[in-house]
C-alpha cells in the first residue's frame, strides 16, 4: 500500500521470507510507546496540527487497546509490527497517514527496541537483585557451617559455607553492573536519525529523546541506524551470567550427589526417573546449566551477523531480534528458578563435616602453625607434607595423633598445636581481608545487604 514506485506486488515467496511480524510483534506496546511520542513532537513543532496530532494520539491507543483485547489480528503481508500498527491506526483514522512524517522505519525499529528491551533489563535487574538477596540470606543461615574446600576438585582448605554463597554474590553482582552498563548504552534516542541521514523537516529530536526518558538522541544518524552495540552488551552480560549459573549448576550436582551428598535439594525441585525407583535428579541444575550454550550461541549469532556489515542500515539487522529475545526470555527464568531453588537449598552438616573427618585439609595450618614458630615456610610445607605421606600409609587421620607423635614428625609442635585441629579452628583463624574466618563472612555479609 506505500509502494508507489512498484508495478507488481511483493511475492508471496518474498513476503514470507522478509517478514519479521513473528519476532517482533512482541514489541507491540513499545512500538506505539515511540509512535505516541513522535506524533507529539510533530504537534509541537508544528509539521503537522496540532488537533490532528490529538487525534492520531487517540488512534494509537485505540490499536493498543485493540490488540490488548485481542480484537486486532496482525497480518504478515504487512511484514512487521510497525507497518501493522500504522496500517491499523490508518483505517481509524486517515490522518495516520501523517504519523511516519520525518521517520524511517530503520530509526524506527531501533527506538522500538530500545524501549522494549530497556523494559526487559529492569526486569531482569529485579530479579538479579532477588538472586543476590537469597544469596546474602543464605549466606547468613549458613555462615557457621562448614564445608571442604576444592581446588581441582580436591579437598584444600576447610571453608565457611556462608563464604562460598558471597562468593556467589561476587560473581553475581559483578553481573549486575555488566547488566546496567547495557542500560546505560541503549539509553539514548535513535528517533529522528531518519532513515540514516537525518530529515530536511524541523524535527526536535530532544523532545521525543525526553519523552521516552532517554537521556539524550543518539549523536549520530549513520551510527544510531547501523549499531547494534547496546545488544551486544546485554548479551555480554547473559552469557558471563549463565557462565556463572552453569559453574553453581556444576557445584550443587555434584554436592547433591551421594558421594559427597551435603547439599539437599528440595523435592519439589527434583524430579524422579521413569525407570530407576530411587532416583531423584537435580534437573532444574542440569537444565540451567544445558541452557548456557544457547545464550552464548546467541552472543556469538549476533557477533557474526555484525561482521563486516556496511555503514549503515542493512537488512540483516532485523535478525537481530530472535536470539535476543531467546536469551532474554531464559535469563530471567533462569534467575527467577534458581533463586527459587537456591533459597530452599539446606547443607547437611554432618555430611559436609565427614568429608573433612581425615583433618589432612588442615595440613597448611600446621604448616602456617610452624611459621609463628620460626620454621621457613617452605621447610614446614615439607615436614607437614611427609606426615601427611605417613598417616595415609598408616591410615590414620590427624586426629588420631598423640603429641608424642606430632612431635615425633615434626619437633617444633607445641602442646597447644592439637588446639587448632579442628575444621572450625581452621576457618576462625582465616581472618585476612576477603577470608573464609567467620568474621571476615560476618562483615562480607554486612557489606553485601548495604551493596544490594
Ligand atoms: N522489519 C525491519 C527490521 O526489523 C524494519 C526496518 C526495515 N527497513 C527497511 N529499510 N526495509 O529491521
Amino acid at each position: 500500500m506505500w509502494h508507489g514506485r512498484f508495478k507488481q506486488d511483493t511475492a508471496k515467496i518474498v513476503q514470507d521470507f522478509t517478514q519479521s511480524l513473528d519476532i517482533d510483534w512482541r514489541m507491540y506496546e513499545a512500538d506505539i510507546e515511540g509512535s505516541i511520542a513522535h506524533v507529539k513532537m510533530l504537534g509541537h513543532t508544528g509539521l503537522i496540527p496540532t488537533d490532528e496530532a490529538v487525534k492520531i494520539e487517540a488512534g494509537l491507543r485505540q490499536v493498543l487497546e485493540e490488540i490488548q483485547q485481542g480484537k486486532f489480528t496482525p497480518s504478515e503481508s504487512l511484514e512487521d509490527v510497525h507497518m501493522n500498527i500504522e496500517a491499523r491506526l490508518t483505517e481509524i483514522e486517515p490522518l495516520g497517514a501523517k504519523l511516519h512524517t520525518a521517520r524511517s522505519r530503520n530509526d524506527q525499529v531501533a527506538t522500538t527496541t530500545r524501549i522494549y528491551l530497556r523494559k526487559r533489563l529492569q526486569a531482569l535487574s529485579t530479579e538479579l537483585h532477588e538472586l543476590l538477596h537469597v544469596l546474602t540470606g543464605k549466606a547468613k543461615q549458613h555462615e557457621r557451617i562448614i564445608i571442604p574446600g576444592y581446588t581441582h576438585m580436591q579437598q584444600a582448605q576447610p571453608i565457611s559455607m556462608g563464604h562460598y554463597w558471597l562468593a556467589w554474590f561476587e560473581a553475581f553482582s559483578r553481573d549486575n553492573d555488566r547488566l546496567n552498563f547495557a542500560l546505560d548504552s541503549l539509553n539514548e534516542c535513535p528517533l529522528g536519525a531518519g532513515a540514516l541521514a537525518g530529515s530536511t523537516l524541523p524535527i526536535d529530536r530532544e523532545m521525543t529523546s525526553s519523552l521516552l526518558g532517554f537521556s539524550r538522541p543518539t549523536r549520530n544518524s549513520l551510527d544510531t541506524v547501523g549499531q547494534r552495540d547496546y545488544m551486544m552488551d546485554y548479551h555480554y552480560f547473559a552469557s558471563m551470567f549463565m557462565i556463572h549459573i552453569s559453574r553453581l549448576c556444576t557445584d550443587l550436582i555434584t554436592w547433591n550427589t551421594q558421594e559427597f551428598a551435603f547439599i539437599v535439594l528440595p523435592d519439589e525441585f527434583c524430579t524422579g526417573s521413569s525407570m530407576m525407583p530411587q532416583k531423584k535428579n537435580p534437573d532444574v541444575l542440569e537444565l540451567a546449566r544445558g541452557k548456557t550454550g544457547q545464550v552464548i550461541g546467541n552472543m556469538t549469532d549476533l557477533l557474526f551477523m555484525l561482521k563486516g556489515l556496511p555503514m549503515t542500515y542493512n537488512r540483516d539487522l532485523q535478525e537481530d531480534k530472535r536470539g535476543l529475545w531467546a536469551s532474554l526470555d531464559t535469563t530471567e527464568s533462569v534467575m527467577k528458578i534458581i533463586a527459587a531453588l537456591l533459597e530452599r537449598a539446606e547443607v547437611d552438616e554432618d555430611k559436609a563435616l565427614a568429608g573433612l573427618s581425615k583433618g589432612y585439609s588442615l595440613a597448611t595450618d600446621i604448616a602456617e602453625y610452624l611459621v609463628m614458630k620460626g620454621v621457613p615456610f617452605r621447610d614446614a610445607h615439607m615436614k607437614v607434607g611427609r606426615l601427611v605421606g605417613w598417616c595415609i600409609e598408616h591410615n590414620v587421620s590427624f586426629g588420631d595423633l598423640t603429641l608424642e607423635q606430632w612431635q615425633e614428625h615434626i619437633p617444633e609442635a607445641g602442646a597447644d598445636l592439637p588446639g587448632i585441629l579442628s575444621p572450625e579452628e581452621s576457618v576462625k583463624r582465616r581472618d585476612t581481608y576477603g577470608g573464609t574466618g567467620f568474621a571476615q563472612v560476618e562483615r562480607q555479609i554486612q557489606e553485601a545487604e548495604e551493596r544490594i
